[in-house]
This record gives C-alpha cells, structure tokens and sequence, in this order.
C-alpha cells in the first residue's frame, strides 16, 4: 500500500497525540492520584420525609469533633439556612435534592457540587476564615434559580470546643 509522505507524518501525528492523550490520564490517575469523586451513595428522593439523616437536615456534632452537614436542596431554597459550622474544623457536607439536579457552591472558595435527586454529594472541607459565605446554587433549576442562595456562617469557637 503506497501512502503519501504527508499523509504518513499525519498519521504518526494522530497517533502520537493519542498516546499522549491516553498518557495523561494514566500518569494523573495512577502517578497523581486525581480521580472523579468516588463518593458513590443513593437515596430515594421521594423518601426523604422518611430518612433519619434529611427529614430533619441539620448541622450535627460527631462525637469525635468532627461536624457533619447534611442539606436538602429543593426549588428554590437550601435546608437548613442558615448553615452555621465552625472554623478550623473539617466538615462533611452531604447533600441531596428533592426535586431536581440543583448545585452547591460556597461562593468565595473552592466548595462546589451538583445536587442531584437519588445521590448524596459529598465533600469534606476546613473553613479557616470566618464569617458569612454565600451559597448559590449553580445548575440550572426552574425559573426562580437565580433566587436559590443560602447563607453558610463559619463561627470562631475557639470556646465552646
Ligand atoms: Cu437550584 Cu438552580
């Protein structure tokens, strides 16, 4: 088979471009160890009346200083809002949605999840600054979506621990 000068160098370009393609992802997962979030947990989103965790979402106090947030998102509100955490301490976001996909994004630092119906999002983060943070929420849900923020309250506790 003839194939043109040209056309071969275009062909070993393609193919090098694959294999350095394929190579970053190997070197990032492997070497790096950057994956997708893994946290992998559903719920049935029309139970959530009947869920211990968020028929009640609240912020809750491990016994092992550690603070978990558990959060409804539904059209057009977050639960509980105001959220109040400590700072200094990690705290385990878990979301949900009852309804449909919502977004969860601390405006002002590097927090940001989708929220989606039947999963629970989570993340663990440490709030050093303290004050008032902004929720948003930044997927697409209906028309009052620009109205869907919430107030996140990182408290200085340095007492009460
Ligand atoms: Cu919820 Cu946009």
């Amino acid at each position: 088979m003839n194939v043109e000068f040209y056309e071969r160098i275009w062909m070993w370009a393609a193919v090098v471009l694959l294999v350095l393609f394929v190579g970053t992802i190997l070197v990032t997962a492997t070497g790096e160890s950057m994956r997708p979030p893994s946290h992998m947990e559903t719920i049935d989103p029309g139970a959530l009346a009947d869920s211990p965790e968020f028929s009640n979402p609240a912020v809750a106090m491990r016994p092992d200083g550690s603070v978990v947030v558990s959060i409804v998102a539904q059209m057009f509100s977050f639960s509980p809002n105001p959220i109040e955490v400590p700072a200094n301490r990690p705290v385990t976001f878990r979301l949900t949605s009852a309804d449909v996909d919502h977004g969860f994004e601390i405006v002002g630092t590097n927090a940001n999840a989708m929220v989606l119906p039947g999963y629970v999002s989570q993340f663990t983060m440490t709030f050093s600054r303290p004050g008032e943070y902004t929720i948003g929420c930044n997927e697409y849900c209906g028309l009052l979506h620009h109205n869907m923020t919430g107030t996140l309250v990182v408290k200085d506790q340095g007492a009460s621990r």
